[in-house]
């Protein structure tokens, strides 16, 4: 069995007369004179099973090693009484020498991050990768609900989402062996910064789609909230406006949150209490509440009115730094905020362009407390002429985007949606400062040990 089959069960599930076996690695080990206890977690639940035995029985059981042990259950003793097992065999599975890395006491981030091989046996990395998967079955469970498909956009692709020009760039070893240059087959590719542009295909002729795949960004930030390889969930739906786009981001995120607070409770009690205090009470204000839906232009006012703002005085026109996105966010009490309509000129070349006003693109951020930016996104650039004058105002290769360009010649509609950062959606619902915690094995400037 599960120990959160175990756990859960309670009182109910004790049946003291049947024996259960439970396999799992050894957490704790505490000898006293006439008992001694051992921790079992098989990464099921926060808390593993506590095993009593006599006072030798875990003499040759190490703190790491694996076991399955077995015996009766129990209700234990004290003031919160969890169930426990009483042990009456105990075999070792696999040893585990005295130098195990992780040892129970506190360890850095930095150093467990040395050891991610080994950090998931932990308390903060278990909790986090139970959320993971949580939030994951989340996502997919609402787009299912709501009648959006699942597209899997190439990882492999010829185009520049974004148009930052920081992509890594494919190259095969055969092509590095034989000098020759380094392309796909003749071809320059890369690794794709967003499924966007390939899933407005799927947009115009399915309606609602949604990818959720991994992302590569060779940006040289070395920051808590940017990895080079990062998983993004991007919805893209046809025939809405920014309203609509609005909405749907805000109704997703809530519903992910709101089942989070239910299914992964014991799992967010863990990192409220641990790693953040105003972490429950965040997100519990977060689904409550309507999200703040500001203007660009507002905000920039906004901003230059504030007396706090000290390192980065800002102008229209200019992007948010951190330190603005956290004057926002905490200005209207710590809530989410989207920020709407930036200028055109410093957003990519897909997004559409203001009726009113063409210097402005109907698009949004969103801003959340903690982490800053969370999410992304656009109505789409639907007229064929206007988005033609973007790639060659912008130096872009036209042959490259032909096939984005017929979308628009071919029943062209509006459309639009966005994208997640997955791992900075982790990051706000854990508390976990560094984004490098929240992935189980990260890639970083400089890191990509194995
Ligand atoms: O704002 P971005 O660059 O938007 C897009 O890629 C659009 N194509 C999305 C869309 O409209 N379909 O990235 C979206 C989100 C950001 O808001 C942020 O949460 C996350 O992706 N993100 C990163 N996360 C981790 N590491 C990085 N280097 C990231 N860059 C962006
Ligand atoms: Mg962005």
């Amino acid at each position: 069995v599960r120990i959160s089959d175990i756990r859960k069960s309670g009182d109910a599930g004790i049946d003291s007369n049947k024996i259960h076996k439970v396999k799992g690695w050894v957490r704790n080990i505490r000898i006293q004179k006439n008992v001694s206890f051992i921790e079992v977690n098989d990464g099921s639940s926060v808390q593993g099973l506590q095993i009593v035995g006599d006072k030798d029985t875990f003499s040759n059981i190490k703190h790491g090693s694996a076991v399955e042990a077995e015996g009766n259950l129990m209700k234990g003793e004290g003031k919160n009484p969890q169930v426990e097992m009483q042990l009456k065999n105990i075999k070792l599975i696999g040893d585990c020498p005295n130098e195990f890395p992780l040892q129970p006491k506190h360890h850095t981030f930095e150093f467990l991050r040395e050891i991610a091989h080994l950090r998931s046996r932990g308390n903060t990395a278990g909790a986090l990768f139970r959320m993971r998967n949580e939030s994951t079955q989340l996502i997919h469970q609402y787009f299912n609900k709501n009648g959006f498909i699942n597209v899997h956009t190439p990882i492999i692709t010829a185009s520049d989402c974004e148009g930052g020009g920081e992509q890594f760039q494919v190259v095969s070893t055969l092509d590095n062996k034989s000098n020759k240059q380094p392309h796909f087959f003749g071809e320059p590719a890369y690794l794709t910064v967003s499924g966007q542009l390939e899933a407005e295909i799927f947009a115009s002729s399915h309606s609602r789609v949604y990818t959720f795949g991994p992302t590569f960004r060779a940006e040289k930030s070395n920051t808590p909230r940017h990895l080079s390889e990062f998983w993004m969930i991007e919805p893209e739906i046809a025939f809405i406006d920014l309203n609509d786009n609005l909405d749907i981001a805000e109704d997703f995120l809530k519903y992910v949150i709101n089942n989070l607070l239910i299914n992964c409770k014991d799992d967010i009690e863990f990192f409220n209490k641990r790693i953040d205090t105003g972490l429950i009470e965040r997100l519990k204000k977060t689904v409550d509440n309507k999200f703040i839906r500001l203007e660009y232009k507002d905000a920039i006012n906004l901003l230059k009115e504030s007396k706090e703002i000290t390192q980065n005085s800002i102008e229209m026109g200019d992007d948010l730094q951190r330190e603005h996105e956290k004057y926002i966010t905490q200005h209207f009490g710590n809530v989410p905020v989207f920020i709407i309509n930036w200028p055109k000129s410093i957003k990519p070349f897909y997004m559409r362009q203001d009726d009113s006003n063409p210097n402005v693109v109907s698009n949004m951020d969103l801003l959340v407390p903690e982490v800053g930016e969370l999410i992304g996104g656009s109505i789409r650039e639907e007229r064929y002429d206007i988005l033609l004058k973007n790639i060659q105002d912008l130096g872009m290769d036209q042959k490259t985007y032909e096939w984005y360009l017929d979308l628009r010649k071919y029943g062209s509609v509006p459309h639009g949606g966005f994208g997640l950062g997955f791992e900075r959606f982790l990051q706000y619902v854990t508390g976990l400062q560094n984004i490098r915690d929240v992935i189980p094995i990260p890639r970083y400037q400089n890191y990509c040990k194995f």
